[in-house]
């Protein structure tokens, strides 16, 4: 331990799942895990192609822990503000994915990127979302963006990173900041989101096109399906935050999640259909 500011460690909350990142100077120390080659990659990918909207990839330090630049700005934290309701910051982060999808893109699904995704998980149903075609985020909660002047300036916490369609990265957008989910089961600031109004809103500013949002209600809810059987997997084989979340009743919020989507799938379909 040190008391020198420039190596003080600044715990920072927000994940659920990565234990010990911490700020330390103009840095932030992530313990490095089983998905940190893909993360690394990813990152130097973007760094290559000129994309500044997330931390760059520093190094590994004598703890073992990737070191990435700390990226200045606004992120929420629990509870989450009211600003993630705010329809021109949900925008900005589409357009931010956008970007960051349009950036991705060019490098397509190298296999380094597969993950092993434990194809024989008893009832898992198949996944509908198509052939992936680049190497998406798919973890677009609001404690993974940081803003700055009000609009979304960066992603950080890659650590779901994997290969996607753009459908499956949009639907996971429209879980955190489109209230695609049951209002009970939302966090208070998004409780009053209209979810067609916003989530008509987020396919407009991504640019979703026609073909990829035809089904995008039935494949959000094949994804929340599979996602109960997958997290289940993850609690019991990978334990941690991930037990963790599930014994608190992620499982049943999924659940949950899904019965509401067949609820309101024609009112969903018809707004993210329709936008433009
Ligand atoms: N590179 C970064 N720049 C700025 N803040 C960061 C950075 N990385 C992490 N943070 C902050 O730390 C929090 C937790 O880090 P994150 O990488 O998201 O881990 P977890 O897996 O726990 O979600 C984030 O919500 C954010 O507030
Ligand atoms: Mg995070």
């Amino acid at each position: 331990m040190t008391t020198d500011p420039e190596h003080l460690e600044l715990p920072l909350a927000g994940g659920d799942v990565t234990e010990g990142v911490v700020r330390v100077g103009r840095t932030v120390r992530r313990p490095v895990s089983d998905t940190s080659t893909v993360v690394r990659r990813v990152l130097a990918h973007l760094h290559d192609v000129g994309f500044v909207g997330a931390p760059r990839f520093l190094g590994v330090d004598e703890e073992d822990r990737d070191i990435l630049d700390f990226v200045e700005g606004e992120v929420a934290g629990r509870p989450w503000p009211g600003w993630v309701a705010d329809p021109e910051r949900v925008a900005s982060v589409a357009r931010l994915v956008r970007e960051f999808d349009d950036a991705m893109e060019p490098l397509g699904v190298p296999p380094w990127a597969e993950r092993p995704y434990s194809p024989d998980i008893a009832g898992l149903p198949a996944p509908i979302a198509g052939p992936p075609t680049f190497i998406g985020h798919l973890d677009i909660t609001p404690e993974n963006v940081v803003f700055r002047d009000g609009r979304a300036w960066a992603l950080i916490d890659f650590d779901l990173a994997r290969p996607a369609t753009r459908a499956e990265e949009v639907s996971n957008m429209l879980l955190w900041w489109g209230g695609w989910m049951p209002e009970a089961d939302r966090e208070a600031a998004t409780r009053d989101v209209d979810p067609a109004v916003a989530g008509a809103l987020i396919v407009t500013a991504y640019g979703l096109e026609e073909a990829e949002r035809s089904n995008l209600v039935e494949l959000a809810s094949n994804l929340a399906d599979r996602s109960w059987f997958l997290m289940k997997w993850r609690a019991e084989t990978m334990g941690g935050g991930w037990l963790r979340m599930w014994e608190e009743g992620a499982g049943d919020r999924i659940l949950r999640r899904a019965q509401w989507l067949r609820d309101h799938r024609k009112d969903l379909q018809r707004a993210v259909g329709a936008a433009r």
